[in-house]
């Protein structure tokens, strides 16, 4: 629990035309070393100066979360990164320049003024440099550097509106803007640069292919490989149960017609028993669930769609206060990997292949 209950401060902004008072609130309530919530492109972050080690504990009470688990170091400006780093690797560099500002994020060997509160006592440290404006002004207005993870409880799915922080965050955290629904909805891809072959540690929206097509052979954390949850990732907080719904959740993988099959026949099995049941699924199969609390994500046509609409999703299911969940899998060409990593965390590794 954080230290005490506080009232927080929330102001929508229009990241087109931002007012720049509040802006300069949120800006010096940082420097101050309280905490702001802001929107980012991939999900909404809980921001605090990166350089203050009593920010970084705030953050991980008000948040719930181990503090092993480090924070991810955002800037603005890439004159900003020297200073937070012993060393950028020529591929690093490349990478920062194809795909910084963005949903990426580089693991590198921290400097001293880095304090090891915002690393989880690691000797490197993760950064990012968001496109979002807000979170760019904001990143400005704030000294530079703000070490922020995703705003919400420990243990639940990322927002991706600003009511979602209010639902986890009210009353623990000092500011929350609110700049609307993000864009991508799942976090950043973290790439591991203290190797000779760039590790990716996180999945996201820059997937494996365009990474190899701009840095050549890029490698996976085995950690990662689904087919063995058993191996522990690299990135330490993907290591814990994660992005959860409360109820249970359970993924079907196969066919069309043998996944809706099978997701009927445990719904109505779960009715009977007494239990309400969430169904997440697709535009394309949503017509062959007669039962169940059924929920669309988007069109398979459209991976953007449900990738953004994901933790939505997950928490809407909470909200209903559905006690069993079946998923269909989202193995989609280009964002699959992100999306099935997010959803078999959610799962705990739950998947029935029919
Ligand atoms: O898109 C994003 O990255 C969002 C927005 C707010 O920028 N942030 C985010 O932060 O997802 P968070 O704290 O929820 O996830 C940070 C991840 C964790 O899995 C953490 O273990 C890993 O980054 N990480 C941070 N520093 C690391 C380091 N030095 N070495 C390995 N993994 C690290
Ligand atoms: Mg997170």
């Amino acid at each position: 629990m954080p230290e005490d209950k506080i009232e927080t401060r929330y102001a929508v902004i229009d990241p087109s035309h931002m007012d720049e008072a509040l802006m300069a609130d949120a800006g010096r309530l940082i420097k101050e070393g309280s905490l702001v919530a802001f929107p980012t492109e991939t999900v909404y972050g809980l921001g605090g100066d990166a350089l203050n080690p009593a920010s970084s504990r705030r953050i991980y009470a008000a948040k719930g979360r181990p503090s092993d688990n480090p924070l991810i170091v955002h800037i603005a400006d890439m004159d900003h990164l020297p200073a937070i780093v012993t060393a950028i690797p020529e591929k690093a560099r490349l990478l920062a320049e194809a795909c910084w500002p963005g949903p990426l994020t580089m693991i590198l060997p921290k400097a001293d003024c880095v304090p090891y509160e915002t690393t989880g006592g690691l000797d490197t440290v993760a950064v990012r440099m968001p496109s979002h404006p807000v979170a760019r002004r904001l990143i400005e207005l704030g000294g530079g550097y703000i070490a922020a993870p995703s705003a919400n409880l420990s243990g639940r799915p990322s927002p991706t509106r600003a009511e979602h922080v209010r639902e986890d965050l009210d009353g623990r955290i000092a500011m929350i803007l609110d700049g609307g629904e993000v864009e991508i909805g799942l976090e950043s891809t973290i790439v591991d640069f203290t190797e000779e072959i760039p590790v990716i540690l996180r999945p996201g929206y820059l997937n494996r292919a365009r990474l190899e097509t701009l840095l050549g052979e890029v490698r996976m954390d085995p950690g990662l490989i689904r087919e063995d949850p058993r191996i522990r990732p690299k990135a330490p907080g993907m290591r814990y149960r994660h992005y959860a719904p409360r109820a249970d959740l359970t993924i079907i993988e196969g066919g069309r017609e043998a996944v809706t099959r099978t997701i009927n026949t445990l719904t109505a099995e779960a009715e009977a028993a007494g239990k309400s049941v969430g169904i997440l699924t697709a535009e394309e199969s949503a017509v062959y669930y007669p039962k169940g609390d059924v929920r669309v994500i988007g069109s398979r046509a459209s991976e953007a769609g449900i990738a953004r609409h994901l933790y939505a999703a997950l928490r809407d299911f909470d909200a209903d206060g559905v006690d069993v969940i079946y998923s269909e899998a989202f193995d989609l060409p280009e964002m699959g990997e992100a999306i099935m990593n997010r959803l078999l965390k959610a799962a705990g590794h739950k998947v029935i292949r029919v």
